[in-house]
Order: structure tokens, then C-alpha cells, then sequence
């Protein structure tokens, strides 16, 4: 039947980066721009993802899509966008053995060069193995820049004083130092030779519009380049992962879910995990947000769907969805297979995430099924062993945990809370067990709080 028939989705993109560099408005001026060269209602809203079409692209990319002799050559129908609000949503686009997002613009701000969260995001790219552009955005921020609205960076570039594109080359070069010194290469975009091993800088300005051109079309190279295979889809049973769990009046506790594979129908019974395990339960409603042009008010926001296909964002009405996890596998139940199976497949995702051993150990606590993963995997990256990782605040019971590995390995008996918090008597039972609890809401930081206690207690 239909579900052997196989296509390309449209790559699903995370926008990145430290605060304030630009992210949010980088989005809005693409959706802008385009909204302004637009057929009606080409621009689609999805919860907490936007549809940017090719062909809305190739209208400003075009005299780039000729110099690089592109044209007519880009086979992906646009990019599904999403802008991270925190590391918290981009470790939520997890799968099992990798990310939902195909592609990942990290956003730095030219004048200002790499910042705190700059590394952490870079951290969260590196370890899903993503292909990735840098938008190095506030282009318009560089003294005595003169703006051409919408133009591709390199045509407005040539046409700028050579002391200011000499500014633009510095800012350039520093960024480049920085990921020289972590042990990568850069380069501006069009100096690039292998995309393979090379890190393309893309300036962007989200005010004026300059290098939006550019950027998407290098996120069409790459994904063309790297992504193919993942972005093969079935029409299928549907796949996802819950991005958010929220309460909205009238409908109760919903999911917002990003489907990356296959359909979703309305009356699907799905499968998807809880805090206490694997939740099966029937779709009630399908919505998707209207596009903003046909909003009479907002409660008006929603259109309900009977059938969602991948590439998608859309929030699941349904009963038992309280308990669920942000991170969660959502898998559809084809109705000749039992559920018994699909129970299992999710207890198997999550039993790789959530760790339980009887190994010496830290002990690993986060928010979200994403976060704890994003954790568990860095932990290993740095040869700091897990006894047991979950998801949640800090529990007595792992304390207690903490406490046993203490006796036998003082150095591992310890709890890292990223992003949870550690009750009050919780807190006073670790003192009484002498368990140290270090608690952050930066993943790397929290590593290094804990990397740099060790030491000390090792000399
Ligand atoms: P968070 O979501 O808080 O992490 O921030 P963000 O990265 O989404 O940044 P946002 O888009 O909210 O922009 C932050 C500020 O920078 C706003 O005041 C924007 O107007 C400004 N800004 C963003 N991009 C540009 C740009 O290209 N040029 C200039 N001059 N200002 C910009
Ligand atoms: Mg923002």
C-alpha cells in the first residue's frame, strides 16, 4: 500500500546560540521576507517550527544560486525551521542514536565573537553529529556598514569601504581563532573547500536582511550533501518526539510533537513513554496553528487536522498525556501490529537513556528525557562514569544511591542536578550521608564544577 511510498520531508533545521544574538530575529526576517514576496499562506506555521519553501527562497538566492551554478539543482522543497528557546528544546529533537534536527545554525554575534552559551550549543551539535552553518549575525553592527537590504552577503560586501570590510575580515578571523582552539576549522562560506571538514561563517544581519540569501542556500548544500538518507521518508506509521507537555484550557494536558516520520491520524492509538513507563493512548484531536493571516482572534489559533504527514509540528489532544516527558519517543500503532511491541520498543529507547547499574558512579539528574540524554552522553565524552541516571528533581533515593558508591569511591559519590531542582529535606539528608550535590542549569559548567572538585579532592 502507500506506506512502501517514499519521499524527501524538508530538513528540519535548529536555530542556536547564546542570548540575544539574534535567533528569534533572524527567523522572523526570513519569515518576513518572504511573507513579502509571498503567494497567500505559503508560509506555514507549525507549533514551534515554521515551513520556509524553496521556491520563497530562490526569489532573493538567485543571483547566488548562479554563481555557484546551483540552479535548478536544489531537490529539497524548503527548510522546517525551529528556534530554541535553551538547550532544553534542541535535546528534546532526540531519536534513538541521534537528533530529529537534520541541520543546525549556531548564531554568534559578529561584534561580540564566541560567548558562554556559543560553546554549549556547539557542544549539543558536535555530540548528534549534525551538519551546521554559523550565522555570524549583526552584520549592520560593524562601523560604517552600509546596508543593502535583503542582498546576498557577497554582493553587499563588494560594494562596502575597504576599512569596513576590513572590520568584517577581523571579526572573521576571531571567530575562526575560536574554533581553531577548539580544534576545528573555519572559514567565510565562499572560501570554503571542504564542507566535509570545514566549518562555513556565513554574515548575516537580521535587521536588514543581508546574508539571508547566503545562508540558506549553504543549508540547502549541506543538507543535499549530508542529510539525504535521513530525510527519506514512508508515509507510513508516524513517528516523532514530544518537544513540550502543556496544559491549554478546554483540552487538558496536550503534547507538542515533532513528526519526522510517517502520518499521524486522528483516532491513531500511539505509544509514548511517561515518568513510570511506556503510556499507550488514543488521539482525540489533531491541531495546527492557522496561518496568521486567517486568525480572527486568538482563540481562533488552531486548525484541526485529520491527518499530519512528516515533516511536521503538531499538538496531540489526548488522555494520559500528564505523565509524559519532553524527549519522549511518540511511535503510531499500525492497526495489525500489537501494542505489546511498540510497548517494548519504547521501554527499550528509554532504557538507554535512563540508566540503572550497580556500577561506582555519579548519579545523574535532569528535566527531560532529551536533557538527560544530552548529560549522559557528555558525561562519557569526558570518562566520568553514570551509575544511574533518570529524569526529575533530586530524590532521596538518590542520596541514598550516592551515599553507597561513597563508601567504596568517595570521588564518584556524588549527584549532578542539571536543570532539576533538590528539595529542602533532601538536601539535608545529603549533607547528613556527606553526598555532594552540584547543581547547574549550563551542562558544561555543571561538568566542570564537578571535574574541578575532583581534582582538588585527588591532590
Ligand atoms: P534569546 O531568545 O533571548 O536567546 O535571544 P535571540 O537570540 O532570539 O535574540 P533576538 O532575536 O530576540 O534579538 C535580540 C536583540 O538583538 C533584539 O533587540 C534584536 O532587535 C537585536 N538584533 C537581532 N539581530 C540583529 C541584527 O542583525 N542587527 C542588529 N543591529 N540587531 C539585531
Ligand atoms: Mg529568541
Amino acid at each position: 500500500v502507500d506506506s512502501s511510498f517514499v519521499d524527501y520531508r524538508p530538513p528540519i533545521t535548529v536555530v542556536v546560540g547564546h542570548v540575544d544574538v539574534g535567533k528569534t530575529l533572524l527567523l522572523d526576517k526570513i519569515r518576513g521576507t518572504f511573507v513579502a514576496y509571498r503567494e497567500p499562506g505559503m508560509i506555514t506555521q507549525h507549533i514551534g517550527l515554521s515551513f520556509i519553501p524553496w521556491n520563497a527562497v530562490e526569489r532573493i538566492a538567485d543571483p547566488l544560486l548562479t554563481k555557484f551554478r546551483l540552479k535548478g539543482k536544489v531537490w529539497i522543497k524548503g527548510f522546517l525551521m525551529v528556534d530554541t528557546p535553551g538547550h532544553a528544546a534542541f535535546s528534546n529533537l532526540r531519536r534513538r542514536g541521534g537528533s530529529v534536527a537534520d541541520l543546525a545554525v549556531l548564531v554568534i554575534d559578529i561584534t561580540r565573537g564566541f560567548e558562554e552559551q556559543t560553546y554549549e550549543s556547539l557542544t549539543l551539535i558536535r555530540s548528534r553529529n549534525i551538519p551546521f552553518v554559523v550565522a555570524a549575525n549583526k552584520l549592520d553592527r560593524i562601523y560604517g556598514w552600509e546596508p543593502h537590504e535583503n542582498a546576498p552577503f557577497l554582493d553587499s560586501y563588494e560594494k562596502q569601504r575597504e576599512d569596513v570590510q576590513g572590520r568584517v575580515e577581523e571579526a572573521i578571523a576571531r571567530i575562526i581563532e575560536e574554533f581553531n582552539k577548539l580544534g576545528m576549522d573555519a572559514d567565510r562560506y565562499d572560501r570554503v573547500r571542504d564542507f566535509n571538514t570545514q566549518v562555513p561563517i556565513v554574515p548575516t544581519s537580521a535587521v536588514t536582511g543581508e546574508g539571508l540569501a547566503d545562508l540558506l542556500v549553504v543549508l540547502a548544500g549541506l543538507s543535499q550533501r549530508f542529510s539525504r538518507d535521513k530525510l527519506r521518508v514512508t508515509y507510513g506509521p508516524g513517528k516523532g518526539v514530544v518537544m513540550e507537555i502543556r496544559e491549554e484550557k478546554g483540552w487538558g494536558v496536550t503534547a507538542d510533537v515533532v513528526l519526522y516520520d510517517g502520518v499521524i491520524r486522528k483516532g491513531d492509538l500511539i505509544v509514548t513513554a511517561g515518568l513510570e513507563g511506556p503510556v499507550s493512548t488514543k488521539v482525540k484531536m489533531l491541531v495546527m496553528p492557522k496561518p496568521l493571516d486567517e486568525m480572527r482572534d486568538p482563540e481562533d489559533r488552531y486548525m484541526f487536522m485529520d491527518e499530519v504527514k512528516a515533516a511536521a509540528g503538531v499538538k496531540i489532544i489526548a488522555d494520559g498525556l500528564d505523565q509524559v516527558v519532553p524527549g519522549a519517543p511518540v511511535f503510531v500503532v499500525p492497526q495489525e501490529a500489537s501494542l505489546d511491541e511498540y510497548v517494548k520498543l519504547v521501554r527499550e529507547e528509554v532504557s538507554e537513556v535512563k540508566i540503572e547499574t550497580d556500577r561506582d558512579g555519579v548519579v545523574a539528574k535532569a528535566d527531560t528525557l532529551g536533557t538527560l540524554e544530552a548529560m549522559v552522553i557528555y558525561l562519557r565524552s569526558q570518562g566520568i562514569p553514570v551509575r544511574k541516571a533518570d529524569v526529575g528533581n533530586v530524590s532521596r533515593r538518590d542520596v541514598v544511591d550516592a551515599s553507597i558508591v561513597r563508601r567504596k569511591n568517595p570521588l564518584y559519590g556524588v549527584v549532578l542536578a542539571f536543570n532539576v531542582n533538590v528539595p529542602h529535606d533532601v538536601e539535608v539528608e545529603a549533607m547528613q550521608y556527606g553526598v555532594k550535590i552540584f547543581r547547574n542549569e549550563i551542562l558544561y559548567r555543571l561538568v566542570e564544577e564537578f571535574t574541578q572538585w575532583y581534582k582538588e579532592q585527588k591532590t
